[in-house]
């Protein structure tokens, strides 16, 4: 397993939901190369939400592609017969979601219970009162900020102000706080400030580039981190 020391600095995962699904091994190599803090792999079951990726055999795959963290966001529903899966296929995060099922304690369990990182991810529409009894069983939430399914979508500003007590709840716990959906350098900053670390980017990282012009996923994760940065206190914006 990837050693992950904690902390609150920027990471930016991005989400190969967006890359070239012929070449994954190479998009993966070329986004770390470029910068990239963590790989974000979306897994969508056409049930939980309506479209469908791929599972722990890709996951399997691509995990001798990737140096450091790999990110795996479950959206699929149910969650616990395929936990194992993902930790044998090399997940070092493990996210599943809120609303999948009527026992996310369990599920959380279980995802602990297989040495990797647990994450929870919450629904635009779902408030943060079904979190605060999970807290000592996360190492991330995963607040979305677009409806799961589909990469390219408009970031719902309403969330902000969920980050924003989503943060002064956790206090000092070592939760990171994840933004997935629409991020780009308008609404980096905002879930920057509002306390996220962790900004989950497809489109925003992946376009213009290819793995035979990668300088532009560098160019682009360079610009979603120092919009973000230049957010927090303390820096001059
Ligand atoms: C949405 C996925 C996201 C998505 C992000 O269901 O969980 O990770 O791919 O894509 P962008 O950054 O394009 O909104
Ligand atoms: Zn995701």
């Amino acid at each position: 397993m990837t050693p992950m020391p904690f902390d609150r600095r920027i990471k930016i995962a991005p989400s190969i939901l967006s890359a070239d699904f012929a070449r994954f091994g190479a998009e993966c190599r070329a986004i770390e190369d470029q910068g990239a803090d963590w790989v974000h792999v979306d897994v969508m079951d056409g049930h939980f939400v309506p479209n469908l990726t791929f599972g722990p055999a890709m996951c399997a795959a691509i995990r001798p592609h990737i140096a450091g963290v790999m990110d795996v966001h479950l959206m699929i529903a149910p969650v616990d017969p395929y936990i194992q899966a993902f930790a044998d296929a090399g997940a070092d995060i493990i996210t599943a979601h809120l609303e999948a099922g009527p026992h996310i304690h369990r599920t959380l369990q279980a995802i602990r219970a297989t040495g990797k990182k647990a994450g929870l991810a919450i629904n635009p529409g779902t408030g943060i009162d079904g979190v605060e009894h999970l807290l000592d069983m996360v190492d991330l939430i995963c607040v979305m900020t677009v409806n799961p399914g589909f990469g390219g979508q408009k970031f719902i500003h309403s969330q902000i102000a969920k980050v924003r007590s989503l943060r002064a709840m956790i206090g000092d716990r070592p939760i990171h706080i994840e933004i997935d959906g629409g991020i780009t350098t308008e609404t980096a900053p905002l879930m920057a400030r509002a306390g996220a670390d962790v900004l989950v980017a497809g489109s925003a990282v992946f376009k213009g580039g290819s793995v035979d012009a990668p300088d532009v996923y560098g160019a682009n994760i360079r610009a979603i981190r120092q919009s973000a940065e230049s957010a927090l206190p303390g820096t001059m914006a």
